[in-house]
């Protein structure tokens, strides 16, 4: 057996355990100094032994040859508060082990540090400050992550430039056969393998234990996938190429991010870990006064699902950018980015209570963009004739609302590092705080990936430079979070996988909600832009034959099942104005919580979670479902006892139905306590809302 070959009779085991006793970790150096891990939960193998290493571009791989220079160990404790969260308070508590490794012929040394928490273990490898090692080039992460059964998995093809997949849900050994369905619509232009994917990574044993692989504080290196070996069930760590194909660059002293793996023996178990933000370092914004969060509604919905367009004209041949001159070319009147639209939206806003307008297609470049792949588009900073920023952001502030930035790159990097500071200026010259950045399409410079070092890099400087004139990010087609914003809470959000916007180009799995939260979501909020309220998008866009895979009280529950500090209204105001009561759940849910429940959950079938408002006594509990639908049965005992509460409850009609029936829901009222049982029924795709508010 391969487990007896690598764990000899002479190796020693190393151990550490979680504060609970429950998770363990055991490190080995096997006979020709290879080192390896294995995990087990309550007493259970969960990761079978799996090496660890660096394959280096140079000669003299850290691969083996190591002997035990030294071990220590330590005990940490703390509760921290986040600046914005899911909860009041976070607790950090785990037992630690470093061990201290030499390569004997080489001289060099490579630490690998353990943190076992009662929901998991976080590693990383550090490189201390050493003549033997100081400029390294990573050729190949060699970490395994072997799984001791043919376990079912939810996941995304490995991709190094996409997350934007519904998730498939199948065995281990399945994945190779269902790869190319997986990739179905928006195929990937750089798929590295037939068994490869992507993390966070959800699984579950059939023994019902269910793991999560992922990595933390994802910096200064590339993003890490995992490419199955499916005949021993073995992870192998795939990191994202540079252009040249190697992985990362590194200067001792410095160190990898944390490989990831959470346990627990229940579903919610796994919503609730903080293991991820825990294993990120403490906020370094001093001032943290100006981040916010932010709930908005957008000049958006009427170009991703309407068939509007970003760009002021059709009259392409004629538009340079910083040579057109806007007064003579013809605009096509399909521009909802103008005065008297975006004015309509601040009216809308200021009416119901949001924070921001988002406005795309508000600068010049557009034009330029589509179909080419150029290197100097946009600048971020001319708007187009019929977009008055400052008459705009004047009239958006005299109402109590800020107008949101966006930034639309093309992927063309530099040009936007170029251009960023006098962009961030100009917002802090109109008064906008928070900007949405994308990147579609190839990575200029070419031959770089979305997730490769050198973008990892780029987006964290994004957010760096935006702190300091007090800017918050929400980057789309970014790296999938890795908990950064513990560090950087002005990263109040991303998208990085596929989100409402697929309801457009053709739908997403009814079940896709219900798995998010289990993988995307571990490392970040997500800017999802739930809140669509007209399911057939031929109504929308005669153009169009995608529907909503969703019901319409489901898209309420979206405001408190995908945690977010940074929430859209993404539907048209048109549509909220049919719907006025139903339209009230997502006036009145919060963005801040002091706690949260995660009450029922099985990936790919259900979640509910309730959460407790920030600094109020009321709760939203939200309900998501798949395909299935779901039966709640719903204690309310999260509740204060002695105290009533008036509740609403905002679920779908008996015969709703995500494909046939999306809209028909029903609002009822009533008086509940902690003793109250709620019996709620969740439609095919469907779910439902509830908001919770104490007497006085
Ligand atoms: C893709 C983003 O996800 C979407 O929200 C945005 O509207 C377009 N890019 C254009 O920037
Ligand atoms: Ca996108």
């Amino acid at each position: 057996m391969a487990r007896c070959a690598l764990f000899n009779s002479h190796a020693q085991n190393i151990e550490v355990t979680s504060p609970n006793g429950l998770v363990s970790v055991a490190f080995t150096l096997t006979g020709n100094g290879v080192p390896t891990y294995a995990m087990s939960f309550n007493s259970k193998e969960v990761v079978a032994p799996s090496k660890l290493g660096l394959e280096l571009a140079e000669e003299h791989s850290l691969l083996d040859g190591f002997t035990l220079a030294a071990t220590e160990r330590s005990t940490f404790d703390e509760t921290w508060q986040p600046v914005w969260g899911e909860t009041k308070n976070i607790r950090n508590h785990y037992n630690e082990l470093l061990v201290r490794l030499q390569q004997d012929e080489t001289g060099r040394l490579m630490n690998i540090r353990f943190r076992v928490y009662n929901d998991g273990v976080g590693f990383r490898y550090e490189f201390p400050q050493q003549e033997k090692l100081v400029y390294f080039v990573v050729k190949d992460e060699r970490t395994q992550f072997a799984m001791t059964g043919d376990h079912t998995a939810w996941w995304i093809p490995g991709d190094y430039d996409t997350q934007e997949y519904d998730y498939t849900e199948s065995k281990l050994s399945e994945i190779r056969g269902l790869m190319k369905s997986a990739i179905c619509d928006n195929a990937s232009q750089t798929l590295f393998s037939p068994t490869g994917v992507q993390t966070a990574l959800q699984l579950k044993t059939a023994d019902g234990i269910y793991l999560n692989i992922h990595e933390a504080a994802l910096i200064d290196y590339s993003c890490m996938h995992l490419d199955l070996d499916d005949n021993r069930f073995i992870f192998n760590t795939q990191l994202t190429p540079d252009a040249q194909g190697n992985m990362a660059h590194m200067q001792s002293p410095c160190h990898t991010p944390w490989r990831t793996v959470m346990v627990a023996d229940n579903a919610c178990g796994i919503l609730s870990s903080n293991l991820i933000l825990n294993l990120n370092e403490p906020c370094k914004i001093t001032d943290t006064s100006w981040i916010k969060p932010v709930k908005y509604v957008g000049v958006w919905w009427e170009m991703i699902g309407g068939g509007k367009q970003w760009s002021y004209t059709f009259d392409l041949p004629s538009v340079k950018l910083g040579e057109t001159d806007y007064s003579l070319v013809k605009p096509h009147g399909q521009h909802p980015a103008n005065n008297e639209n975006v004015r309509r939206y601040i009216d809308f806003a200021a009416q119901h209570g949001f924070d921001q307008v988002l406005v795309e297609g508000w600068n010049t470049g557009w034009e330029d963009w589509f179909g080419h792949s150029k290197d100097y588009v946009f600048d971020f900073q001319t708007p187009y004739p019929d977009f008055d920023i400052r008459a705009l952001n004047d009239y958006a502030h005299s109402k109590g609302v800020r107008l949101m930035m966006h930034h639309e790159t093309s992927s063309s990097v530099r040009n936007y590092e170029r251009h960023l500071e006098a962009a961030y200026n100009l917002m802090n010259q109109y008064g906008y705080n928070a900007v949405k950045s994308g990147y579609v399409g190839n990575i200029i410079p070419r031959g770089e990936h979305h997730y490769g070092q050198w973008m990892v890099n780029h987006y964290l400087y994004c957010v760096t430079e935006a702190a300091k004139h007090h800017i918050m990010v929400n980057a789309h087609e970014a790296v999938r979070p890795t908990g950064l914003c513990r560090t950087w809470p002005n990263l109040i959000g991303n998208e990085s996988a596929r989100g409402t916007e697929y309801e457009s180009f053709g739908g997403n799995k009814p079940s896709h909600t219900t798995v998010l939260p289990f993988t995307r979501l571990q490392g970040g909020p997500m800017d999802y832009t739930p809140g669509i309220f007209e399911m057939d998008m031929s109504k929308v866009d005669p153009k169009s034959h995608s529907h909503v895979n969703s019901t319409l009280a489901r898209q309420l529950a979206l405001y408190v099942t995908m945690y977010s500090p940074l929430q859209m209204a993404a539907d048209v105001p048109e549509q909220y104005e049919r719907f006025m009561d139903a339209f009230q759940f997502i006036k009145d849910v919060a963005v801040d919580w002091d706690d949260s429940r995660y009450l029922e959950a099985e990936p790919g079938q259900y979640i509910t979670v309730a959460r407790k408002a920030k600094g109020t006594n009321d709760w939203f509990v939200g309900c998501t479902s798949g395909e299935q639908g779901y039966q709640s049965v719903l204690p309310l005992s999260f509740l204060d006892s002695g105290k009533k509460y008036d509740c609403t409850i905002y679920a779908d009609a008996p015969n709703a139905h995500y494909l046939t029936n999306p809209q028909a829901y029903t609002i009822k009222k009533k008086v509940v306590t902690d003793k109250t049982v709620l019996r709620l029924k969740a439609a095919p795709g469907g779910g439902y809302a509830i908001s919770i508010k104490e007497r006085k």
